[in-house]
């Protein structure tokens, strides 16, 4: 395809605001809270942080770089750079898939909250236990999860087939900036809950001792899957930046916002899991048999648990857009299927893993892949195995690969900025991040 025919995003503001649509969704809200919880509250956040700074800045700059100079998407990008990196792109289109399959899943869980704020039916229950109970009961259903992962997956086509410009760009301008605000008042009302401090001394205070090199990954996959590196979304998005977007910025904003998102999510999540008497540890439902607690003791507790779980829908719908572009794109410029063929493709696929990996948490909850439902094995094999590698590779990639001048060319767009950075960030490419994986990817697997 040629690049003249490929549209553009609009002004300065719409590259942060689609990149950062793709970053905050479920995994700042839902995946950050449990799988911090799950590892240590506070010294997983420091961890967290670290791998965002040192891996996660840079190695978006480096998907920014890929997806503009090529204006191709994840499997074109890397072939036209050079060929036998192809596959760096197919890692991407897979794990996008993969990802999708549990994604949508939870997406739909979101749906379903928010009708039930909408009728009330979620402010019924009071304590603790009703809560997980209702959540179980709600998973385990063979079809009510389904039909609403169906529509979320409706949804997501429908804002793809309209297109990049009309669909994605409009959506995330309106609805980010109300996710925050609405975030904050929930941050401050959880913090005021009787025995709410507690719960952010876990979040905030690290403690050390229960680090291991499990944490380390852990953290790092987050990162990756919060910001969504490795596996050519932003190297998609990009494709579609102006000529004078600056990727540095765009990349600095957006790794700010994301884990502003994520840390805020903490601040709502962990004093409200103390005040309520939640194991912080209770794994994926986490978030949604916390939130319900939180938003009985406010006042008009159904206009706001509706309204969040509405903003919830709309950050995930930005996201799993993000995810079926991938695939969808490829699709149109590899297969020279139709984009409307594309994303129908994409959706019909997404929709049957999705439907075995909602039905895996109950019907067929005696599927097991090395002991994890299907359900969990998607979240694993991708946060875990698939974005690190493709994080890892990436980095050499763009280290080592990738034309220097070319790589200059798109973060200073052709020497009109200035990049004082250039040698800590080749520097962070070449040795540190390629590094930092591989040490924790074998250390993972007892090598050491
Ligand atoms: N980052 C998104 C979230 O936090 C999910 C997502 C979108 C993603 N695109 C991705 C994750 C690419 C990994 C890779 O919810």
């Amino acid at each position: 395809m040629k690049q003249s025919q490929r549209v553009t995003l609009g002004g300065k503001l719409s590259a942060v605001l689609v990149a950062a649509g793709s970053s905050v969704g479920l995994g700042n809200i839902w995946r950050f809270p449990y799988v911090a919880g799950d590892n240590g509250g506070g010294a997983f956040l420091a961890i967290y942080m670290l791998c965002v700074l040192i891996l996660g800045l840079p190695l978006m700059i480096a998907e920014f770089s890929v997806g503009r100079a090529t204006h191709r998407n994840a499997v074109g990008a890397y072939r036209t750079l050079d060929r036998k990196w192809s596959f760096l792109g197919y890692n991407g289109v897979l794990a996008a898939f993969l990802i999708l399959g549990f994604y949508f899943v939870v997406s739909g869980w979101t749906a379903e909250y928010m009708v039930h704020s909408v009728t009330g039916e979620l402010t019924r229950y009071t304590t603790a236990v009703e809560y997980t109970a209702m959540f179980d009961r709600f998973i385990r259903n063979p079809w009510r999860p389904i039909l609403y992962t169906s529509l979320f997956i409706a949804a997501t086509h429908f804002v793809i087939a309209m297109g990049v410009q009309k669909g994605i760009e409009r959506s995330a301008k309106v609805l980010m900036p109300m996710l925050f605000i609405i975030l904050i008042a929930l941050a401050i009302h959880s913090l005021l809950m009787p025995g709410g401090t507690e719960g952010l001394k876990f979040f905030l205070q690290p403690d050390f001792s229960k680090v291991t090199a499990a944490t380390v990954l852990t953290a790092l996959g987050q990162a990756f899957f919060s910001l969504s590196l490795g596996i050519g979304t932003m190297v998609t998005y990009a494709s579609y930046f102006k000529a004078e977007t600056d990727l540095r910025h765009t990349a600095f904003h957006v790794t700010i916002l994301d884990t502003t998102v994520a840390v805020l999510a903490g601040i709502v999540i962990f004093p409200a899991v103390f005040s309520v008497g939640i194991e912080p540890s209770s794994g994926p439902s986490l978030v949604f048999i916390t939130l319900p607690g939180i938003f009985n003791s406010m006042p008009l507790s159904m206009v706001w648990s509706s309204i969040f779980f509405l903003l919830l829908v709309v950050a995930a719908l930005t996201s799993t857009i993000s995810l079926h572009e991938v695939i969808t794109v490829y699709l149109h410029e590899e297969w020279h299927m139709s984009r409307r063929g594309a994303a129908w493709t994409t959706t019909g696929g997404t929709m049957a893993l999705a439907a075995l990996a909602s039905l895996s948490l109950g019907l067929f909850d005696s599927w097991r892949i090395c002991g994890l439902n299907l359900f969990d094995s998607l979240d694993y094999l991708t946060a875990n195995i698939l974005l690190p590698a493709g994080g890892f590779f990436t980095s050499i990639f763009v280290g080592w690969r990738m034309e220097r001048k070319a790589l200059q060319a798109q973060i200073t767009n052709d020497g009109k900025l200035p990049f004082r950075i250039e040698r800590l960030f080749r520097f962070l490419l070449r040795y540190v991040c390629p590094a930092i994986l591989l040490l924790v990817f074998l250390d993972n697997m007892g090598i050491f």
